[in-house]
């Protein structure tokens, strides 16, 4: 028996009706934020991963599924999006596009993670990013599109959280604190955080070893460090949240555990009891300093990504979007199927869905079949049938049964379907 990778899931039709519905949701939101959709491929150089998410990030150091190619290079399945997006711009030279740049993608990602419940090694995300605007109003409405997504998909449960990290000026002197801070107790630390401590401090802030969590939490806040300009961004951020209803928390615990962040940072948690240990459903923040860290001529940029694979357990499908087929023919004997095969054919045509027996099922097999897969009318089709023209459309939700000529069956669908 051949089973398929750790950590990794499939998924049939009950279940891909869910995700289908929410990616549905997710395109119709981000077309009325005005997104369109990007694609990129699935694998890139390494290197990009390294400096886009950052060396010293767990994603980086520990998780990503890294080959070299047969030509030589070093590729990486992509265990995020946005810093494939950021390559994008940067190679197909959008810079001169009316701004800000706007996109979103589906996609699947890949982190060689420890597998839990919400937690896999490949998952999808929904996620946007925006370019060419450094107002504290384009991370409000980013937010806004995040939030908007979570109300209509109908998720409970739900709380935001929002926090700052400063900026590249504000930054130096608030590593200064932190190494002071994490000095003092470095021996504790793991062995990734000991590194971590001149590298990048604040990464010990998202540590997941329960001994760094416990350090860190009485660590200095970003928050008590930030340069005038970052202050005043937050604080508008905040205003405009408040200003269209969405509820937050500040929440300086929240760092984010991508190191291209700057200035606001934010996670959607869901509290539902369905989720499990891993609650945070949605994550983004802002990332000035992304294309230039790449290589790229510098443009402000704030965006998020939702974990769809993550909130499938919250997400219930609306019962209209449970559909069955539209006709189940039932056929007894060869004359009838051969007739059978050719008005589904027509049917189908058409644009309505219709199904005939397949498997050579007994009468009685052929109408639980029907009623398994939702058909809303069958028809039996017999010799007599055949013969007279005329057939009995049964309304399998019980209203009554109509009598058609084989015909008009297209009449009929046009009318009832
Ligand atoms: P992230 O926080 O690493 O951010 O991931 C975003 C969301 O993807 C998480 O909140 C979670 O719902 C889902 N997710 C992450 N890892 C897993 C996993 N192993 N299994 C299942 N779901 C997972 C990013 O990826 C950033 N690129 C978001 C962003 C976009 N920031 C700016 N633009």
């Amino acid at each position: 028996m051949i089973k398929k990778p750790q950590g990794m899931l499939d998924f049939f039709p009950e279940e891909t009706a869910k995700i289908q519905y929410i990616e549905a949701k997710a395109r119709n939101v981000a077309a009325r934020f005005g997104f369109g959709e990007i694609r990129t491929p699935v694998l890139e150089n390494t290197e990009l991963f390294a400096r886009g998410v950052g060396n010293t990030t767990d994603v980086v150091q520990k998780e990503m599924y890294t080959f070299i190619d047969r030509d030589g290079p070093s590729l990486s399945l992509r265990p995020e999006g946005t810093a494939s997006v950021a390559r994008a711009i940067i190679e197909n030279g959008k810079y001169g596009d009316a701004m800000p740049l706007k996109y979103y993608y589906l996609i699947n990602c890949y982190r060689h993670e420890r597998q839990q419940k919400g937690r896999y090694r490949e998952f999808s995300q929904f996620g946007v990013e925006m370019y060419g605007s450094g107002t504290p109003a384009a991370d409000a409405s980013i937010i806004a599109l995040a939030d908007t997504l979570i109300k209509e998909l109908k998720i409970q449960k739900v709380e935001l959280h929002v926090n700052t990290i400063g900026c590249k000026n504000c930054r130096p002197a608030y590593y200064q604190k932190l190494r002071e801070y994490f000095s003092a107790r470095k021996d504790e630390l793991c062995d990734t955080c000991k590194s971590r401590l001149e590298t990048n401090p604040m990464r010990i802030l998202d540590c997941k070893s329960e001994i760094c969590k416990r350090i860190a939490k009485d660590a200095p806040k970003a928050i008590d460090h930030l340069c005038p300009e970052c202050a005043d961004h937050q604080k508008k951020v905040e205003s405009y949240l408040k200003g269209m209803n969405i509820p937050f928390t500040l929440d300086t615990s929240i760092v984010r555990g991508l190191d291209y962040y700057s200035r606001t940072v934010f996670e959607f948690i869901c509290r539902d009891e369905r989720m499990g240990a891993q609650s945070t459903i949605c994550g983004g923040g802002r990332y000035d300093g992304l294309l230039e860290e790449i290589g790229g001529t510098s443009l402000p940029a704030c965006g998020f990504a939702i974990g769809i694979t993550r909130l499938l357990p919250t997400v219930e499908l609306p019962a209209e979007c449970v559909k069955g087929i539209d006709l189940y023919i039932a056929p007894m004997g060869d004359a009838a199927l051969e007739k059978a095969i050719v008005l589904v054919q027509t049917l189908r045509d058409a644009g309505y869905s219709a199904d005939t027996d397949l498997v050579g099922r007994s009468l009685k097999a052929q109408m639980k079949y029907a009623n398994k897969i939702g058909a809303a009318y069958t028809l039996v089709l017999g010799d007599d049938e055949i013969l007279a023209g005329k057939a009995v459309l049964k309304n399998m939700r019980g209203e009554g049964s109509d009598e058609v000529n084989l015909d008009d069956l297209l009449g009929f669908a046009r009318e009832h379907f």
